[in-house]
């Protein structure tokens, strides 16, 4: 990050966000933000909330702002310790939407029409296809490279975009000069897709229609228990994890990301044993997991002028880091500089 410091002094980077569009789902947290929790020793962690990103699709502007402070501190009743991470709102940080501008210049329709999440979005929200959902790669394209992101801890969904920020960065870097890091994805083997307990072929998602296809984390563990409960299976009555028994795939999937079981094991544990049973094990499994969270975010919550402090600080230690990104892509296009008096 600093032009001085040789490549091998410094730790490796790891910037990953969120979009607060609602409360987290299970999916998000076992996907990324567990990951992004015990990653932080290792690494030198810059995470967000990005809102920016979240106004491609039409957002209440009352319900976005509540959002937002709710997500920054359940993310934080995660584990995200902003003593330990750079932790901050994308909003504060207007770097983001201008290294997104020139990026925006760089990056081809072609390219960008690609994209299958622009795809599904378009389909979904089609009266409302605007040129921000379009571009939305570029802004978090933006986002990694200006902190010279090594390492992106996200779900499987999230892989094709983190393939164009490194096109986008290759070819910057390959008519300007060395400018941007080329960062990696990091997917987690178990837990990068989950799926909707309703329909185990799609993605589980906070905007499903059917509160019963996704867990909240916020979700009391009576309906955690109960929407397990009615998770759509398949009729063969075995735990075992093999292709074409998506439902139960998914389940085996979360219960050993939450209680570090093995497949096998975990066929072991169940064998005999009916899809009630198992069912009902997953639902307290996750819901015994998610307790300290709920715990920790009823307590954050309740102040939140120490919630606005660390917004506060966040914003200002990536601002400074942003800055210097920036600049350097400034310089590299031609911007007119202001010379310092
Ligand atoms: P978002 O807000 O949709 O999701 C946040 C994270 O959760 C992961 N995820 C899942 N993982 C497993 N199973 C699921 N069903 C599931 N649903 C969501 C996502 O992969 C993601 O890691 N564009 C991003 C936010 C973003 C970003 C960035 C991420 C903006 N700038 C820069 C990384 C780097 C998004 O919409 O994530």
């Amino acid at each position: 990050m600093n032009e001085t410091t040789a490549p091998q002094e410094r730790k490796p980077i790891i910037f990953s966000a969120i979009q607060p569009t609602g409360i987290m789902t299970l999916g998000n947290y076992l996907g990324a933000i567990k990951n992004w929790a015990d990653l932080q020793d290792q690494y030198d962690c810059i995470y967000s909330v990005a809102n920016l990103h979240a106004i491609t699709v039409r957002q209440d502007p009352a319900k976005l702002k509540k959002a937002t402070l709710e997500i920054y501190a359940l993310v934080m009743a995660c584990g995200i310790d902003p003593q330990k991470s750079l932790f901050f709102v994308q909003s504060h940080v207007p770097a983001h939407a201008e290294l997104a501008w020139v990026l925006n210049c760089h990056t081809q329709f072609g390219e960008l029409n690609r994209m299958t999440q622009f795809k599904d979005k378009s389909a979904r929200y089609a009266d409302n296809i605007n040129a921000g959902l379009f571009t939305y790669p570029c802004l978090m394209a933006a986002d990694i490279l200006l902190y010279q992101a090594d390492l992106v801890p996200v779900g499987a969904d999230q892989k094709q975009h983190l393939e164009i920020t490194r096109d986008i960065a290759g070819r910057f870097n390959g008519l300007y000069g060395e400018t941007f890091r080329l960062p990696e994805p990091y997917i987690p083997k178990t837990g990068a897709r989950i799926m909707s307990l309703q329909d185990p072929t799609k993605k589980m998602s906070k905007s499903d229609a059917n509160p019963k296809a996704f867990i909240s984390l916020l979700d009391p563990p009576e309906t955690i228990l109960k929407k397990f409960r009615s998770a759509v299976t398949d009729s063969e009555a075995q735990v075992a994890y093999r292709e074409g028994k998506d439902g139960i795939n998914n389940l085996m999937g979360i219960y050993s990301v939450v209680t570090g079981k093995s497949y096998e094991a975990i066929e072991e544990e169940f064998q005999g044993k009916g899809y009630g049973e198992f069912k009902t094990a997953v639902g307290e499994a996750v819901a015994e997991h998610l307790r300290p969270i709920r715990e920790r975010y009823a307590q954050l919550m309740n102040d939140k002028a120490y919630l606005e402090s660390c917004c506060r600080e966040g914003a200002q230690r990536a601002s400074y880091l942003a800055g210097k990104t920036l600049s350097k892509v400034y310089k590299r296009v031609g911007f007119l500089p202001l010379e310092k008096r």
